[in-house]
């Protein structure tokens, strides 16, 4: 499918200069939905993944629906301030700010294998954080899906040596 017909571009928004890829017009199509998430699930089936973690917000969006498909849990990535029990954190930067992710302590096990999703990879900050989060826990990262990628900003690069699944890039 080309989840592309599905992502509308909004022109200075946040910020301007920034082209905008809204992915609501996906998530509002059941088959493309369906489909993108069904696309990450066949992704992580071999995996053998105990957890999917998903950064704030809307990693929680793509998440949540794979994490149910696989039948295991699903940890929240959250901004500062939101999660309210003991938390790590870490700075990261993002194109269009900075910004701290935090995750609750006891959300993965030491050697749990994790599955981090989020609907975009633009400079790579967000998933460089999670990463880091995931990682200083004792999780292992066996895989990162993204529905879009922005290649202009070589995000990937901040992702070599993991497996990486994109649907659609800018
Ligand atoms: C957006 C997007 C990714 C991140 C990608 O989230 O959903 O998580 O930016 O950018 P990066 O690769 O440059 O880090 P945002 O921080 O805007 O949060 P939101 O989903 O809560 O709006």
């Amino acid at each position: 499918m080309d989840y592309k017909n599905y992502i509308k571009i909004v022109e200075d928004w946040p910020k301007e200069g920034i082209q905008f890829k809204d992915i609501t017009p996906l998530m509002d199509n059941g088959k493309a939905f369906k489909a993108a998430v069904d696309e990450i699930v066949a992704f992580a089936d071999e995996k053998d993944i105990d957890l999917v973690v998903g950064p704030e917000a809307r990693g929680f969006i793509i998440g949540c629906p794979v994490s149910y498909a696989l039948e295991v849990g699903f940890a929240p990535v959250r901004k500062e301030g939101k999660l309210p029990r003991e938390v790590i954190k870490v700075d990261y930067g993002l194109e269009y700010g900075k910004n701290v992710l935090t995750i609750h302590k006891d959300a993965i096990k030491p050697g749990q294998r994790v599955l981090i999703t989020d609907d975009l990879l633009a400079t790579g900050g967000t998933i460089e954080a999670t990463i880091q989060l995931v990682e200083a826990l004792g999780g292992i990262v066996v895989g990162c899906a993204f529905l879009v990628e922005l290649s202009y900003l070589n995000g990937s690069d901040n992702l070599e040596g993991y497996d990486v699944l994109t649907l659609t890039s800018f």
